[in-house]
């Protein structure tokens, strides 16, 4: 859609420039109200859409037409006094030339040093007549140079009128222009959400050509937990992921995972960025993929998480979204439900929500002296610094020192003063996301 958009915006640029070239009072009376009452924009399907990909329909504008100032047609008018001027300047100097030959004739006799008898009553009336033309060639002179002011004058004038106008038009066919291009986005978009033949489409589940997550394999019969390949976005790339059929009815995109220390979760942004470890076993899927599986759905977070006293708790978020990297994939998370408690929401001091993502070598934090990513050697949104770390350390048990393992600060009994100082461990983590409105 977008191309044919585009030739279409620069050919109503090219009538608004053809406009501009003949710029008479006709064109100016045209309204454009007028033209859209007679021709309103029109969607027509040509076909049926892929589902998530291009829709071949066709958009039919209404002829542009531009409003001119008014002031334009002085141009034209200028023109022909100009033009009128220039004669007027031509026949004055050819009118100059000839009474300068004819005063030249006239004193020719007398340089050529030629003795003639000359009556002086003749003598009298060459003079007169030698005046004569010198006050009429003054007189020309300065006409002519009259002339060469006005059209210097004239001139000046033009050139303001014409950068006055051009200005004019150009804002005006930009604004005309900025207007189109957002009529042509909002048909776009309604094609993307509403298009009917989409939502078809959907509730016949066999004709699936691109699964955004794995809920779109749970909806054509998928049942067992395996890795799959989807494609959140069908102009960006697809990628595998893990889906879990099981909890609470399946359809699950894993996130990320931790349930025996064999990777490591030390690492810098561009791991975090594009993800690392084994899909089947402990991973961080990436926060690009992240980016682009909560942008395409309104998705729910499904946190679970089990000690290593064989405690079960989980934590369900019915809003979820990671913005993209520009934005340092700040976290949108939001409506708490569930039995592990709201970590990420733990207090006014902690509160993970709207937090940018910090790694060891990129702090995004809001704690002042320091970076809380290297701190607690991870990659999250830290706040200043944490209530909920779910990239911590992997502990296999109680351990001592810095609380740089897994943690959830809402879980029971965390929170208390351990026997020396220990702090405890998590021996099972996923977090995953399902569409907000999917039924398994
Ligand atoms: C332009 O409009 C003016 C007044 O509205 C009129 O006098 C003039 O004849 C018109 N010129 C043309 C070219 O139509
Ligand atoms: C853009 O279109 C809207 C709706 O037709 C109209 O109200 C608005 O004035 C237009 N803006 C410009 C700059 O033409
Ligand atoms: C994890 O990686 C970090 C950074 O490369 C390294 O300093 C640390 O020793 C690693 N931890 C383990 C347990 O291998
Ligand atoms: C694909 O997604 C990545 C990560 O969000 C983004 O940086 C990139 O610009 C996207 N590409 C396209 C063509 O949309
Ligand atoms: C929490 O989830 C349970 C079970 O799905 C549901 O019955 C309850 O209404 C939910 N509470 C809120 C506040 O969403």
């Amino acid at each position: 859609m977008k191309p044919a958009s585009w030739c279409w915006l620069s050919s109503a640029v090219l009538a608004a420039f053809s406009l501009l070239v003949a710029g008479n009072n006709e064109t100016e009376e045209i309204k454009d109200e007028r033209a859209r009452d007679a021709c309103p924009v029109r969607l027509e399907s040509r076909g049926k859409c892929e589902e998530g990909g291009e829709c071949p329909y066709q958009v039919s504008l209404p002829p542009l037409t531009i409003q001119l100032p008014r002031q334009f047609s002085r141009i034209e008018e200028v023109f022909k006094e100009v033009q009128n001027l220039k004669e007027m300047v031509n026949a004055l100097k050819k009118s100059c030339q000839d009474c300068k030959l004819q005063a030249d004739d006239s004193r020719a006799p007398g340089r050529n040093g030629q003795l003639s008898p000359s009556p002086g009553s003749l003598e009298e009336a060459d003079d007169n007549r030698v005046q004569e033309l010198e006050s009429e060639v003054n007189k020309l002179s300065s006409d002519l140079k009259n002339a060469k002011e006005e059209i210097d004058l004239l001139q000046g004038r033009l050139e303001k009128l014409n950068l006055l106008n051009m200005n004019n038009i150009e804002s005006y066919v930009d604004s005309k222009v900025a207007n189109l291009t957002s009529v042509v986005n909002s048909l776009d978009g309604k094609c993307s959400s509403k298009c009917p033949i989409q939502e078809e489409i959907q509730s016949r589940p066999v004709q699936h050509l691109i699964y955004k997550d794995c809920s779109d394999y749970h909806t054509i019969g998928k049942r067992s937990s395996e890795i799959y390949r989807v494609t959140p976005d069908p102009k960006n790339s697809s990628f595998e992921v893990f889906c879990d059929m099981e909890t609470m009815g399946g359809g699950w995109t894993v996130l990320q995972a931790r349930l025996d220390g064999s990777t490591n979760f030390t690492r810098m942004w561009r791991d975090y960025k594009v993800g690392f470890g084994n899909l089947r076993r402990e991973f961080w899927l990436g926060n690009d993929k992240i980016h682009l599986l909560t942008k395409s759905k309104d998705m729910i977070l499904r946190i679970d998480l089990e000690d290593f006293n064989g405690v079960k708790l989980y934590a369900l978020y019915d809003q979820f979204y990671v913005a993209n990297e520009f934005l340092r994939y700040r976290l949108h998370v939001g409506n708490y439900n569930g039995t592990a408690g709201d970590a990420l929401h733990f207090s006014k001091h902690y509160n993970h929500d709207l937090k940018f993502f910090t790694t060891p070598d990129r702090d995004n934090d809001r704690y002042p002296s320091g970076n809380c990513g290297l701190y607690y050697s991870s990659g999250w949104w830290f706040d200043a610094c944490l209530s909920a770390n779910l990239n911590g350390k992997y502990y296999h048990q109680k351990y001592r020192g810095v609380r740089n393992g897994i943690f959830w600060g809402t879980w029971p009994g965390i929170s208390e003063a351990q026997p020396y100082g220990y702090k405890s461990s998590f021996k099972e983590v996923k977090m995953m996301i399902r569409p907000k409105h999917f039924k398994p």
